[in-house]
């Protein structure tokens, strides 16, 4: 099997997570550079690790190294022209969420990638636990009946502190707040599970920290399928908890977690667990998990590029993630329920995930 050239570029926090996802693919995937505008922090991270490359430069990363994929983990409005550069000089792309800042800008990556033949898949790496796939194919076979009725919550805290970041609290740099940047991985697992989502009804508010972007979000969501479902994002929540729940006629799923669930998280109900006894087994009969996410995630990607297929997080399927949580700021912004493909060209929100002209509720 071909062993892939990488390169990670922006060497803050998350990128410490890809390198523990590389090393979990150690037959698949070489570490070959790094790079950030940060000379320093990019010695330090490359010193630390081993990694032969430490670049300040794109091109002279990309000329001379020539890798086959890149993970990008710089900060979010930074996602979309790196994407493009990479995609035009001949490699795939593994791009931290939000993958872009609007649905414009992800028109221009996908408008890259049909021009290069070359994949921009977004880090939903909630989808790749063991767990989430194994019930994404008994849900999609109907064992559980129609899906009807869905909670997904992520509520975690961050502090004063954690907005001392310049990029971070703003619209222009972050994209957003708990919506875009927290509650967009348990949204994308959500709408996996659920299918395609029909309309929005969505408030959201700034009511304790010092920031433009919102700290709480909720909604209301009906599904294409009939469901309909509940949504909290928030970063003022103390005790913190991520979890997701999906009632169907036959049986409710449901997972309490933190960053990462495992198979043992998960909580199954039957409604008659007698008479469903071999469908009891089948849910209970997880995969092995030996992976982190984000490692699960570049072992399926390296997997595409074998088989030169469509990753899992790219093109409709990162649309319809992106284009839900432009909807659900459209609908927060202007007070209305937002359709599925209502929004195209000449939507103030199509340019930009807020609109021209935020009108946050902000309690200070
Ligand atoms: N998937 C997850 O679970 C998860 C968790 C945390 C953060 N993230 C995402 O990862 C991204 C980075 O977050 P972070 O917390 O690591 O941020 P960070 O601020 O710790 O690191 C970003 C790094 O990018 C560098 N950088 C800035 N501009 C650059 C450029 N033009 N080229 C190269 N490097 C550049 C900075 O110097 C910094 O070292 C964000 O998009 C964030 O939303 C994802």
């Amino acid at each position: 099997m071909k062993i892939y050239k990488t390169a990670i570029i922006g060497t803050g926090l998350i990128a410490n997570a890809h390198v523990k996802g590389c090393r979990m693919n150690p037959e698949r995937v070489s570490l070959v550079a790094a790079l950030d505008v940060d000379a320093n922090k990019v010695k330090d991270f490359c010193a630390n690790y081993g990694i032969p490359g430490a670049y300040t430069d794109l091109d002279e990363l990309l000329e001379k190294e020539k890798p086959d994929f890149v993970q990008i983990c710089t900060p979010p409005h930074l996602h979309a022209e790196l994407s493009i550069r990479c995609l035009r000089a001949g490699t795939w792309v593994l791009c931290q969420k939000p993958m872009c800042a609007s649905l414009n800008e992800l028109d221009r990556v996908q408008a890259v990638e049909e021009e290069t033949g070359l994949y921009c898949a977004s880090n939903f790496q909630n989808r790749f636990g063991a767990s989430c796939r194994h019930f994404k194919g008994i849900i999609e076979e109907g064992a559980l009946g129609r899906p009807l009725v869905g909670i997904c919550n992520t509520l975690w805290y961050r502090d004063h502190a954690y907005y001392d970041v310049p990029w971070r609290g703003k619209w222009s740099t972050e994209l957003g707040g708990p919506t875009m940047g927290h509650g967009i991985h348990l949204m994308d697992m959500f709408l996996y599970l659920m299918g395609p989502w029909e309309d929005v009804t969505a408030q959201v508010g700034t009511l304790d920290r010092n920031i433009e972007v919102e700290d709480v979000s909720m909604a209301l969501v009906r599904f294409r399928n009939g469901a309909m479902a509940t949504i909290i994002n928030s970063v003022l929540s103390p005790r913190e908890e991520t979890y997701l729940r999906l009632d169907f006629q036959k049986g409710t799923l449901e997972v309490p977690f933190h960053y990462e669930y495992i198979n043992r998280d998960w909580r199954i109900t039957l409604v008659d667990p007698c008479a469903n006894k071999e469908l009891a087994q089948r849910l209970r009969s997880f995969p092995d998990n030996n992976f982190n996410h984000i490692g699960s995630q570049i072992k399926s990607f390296v997997e595409d590029m074998d088989n030169n297929a469509r990753p899992i997080t790219s093109g409709q399927a990162a649309r319809e993630t992106i284009e839900f949580l432009t909807a659900l700021y459209k609908s927060a912004f202007t007070g209305e329920r937002v359709t599925s493909g209502s929004i195209g060209k000449g939507d103030p929100f199509y340019d930009k995930i807020c609109g021209m002209d935020p009108r946050i509720h902000t309690v200070r």
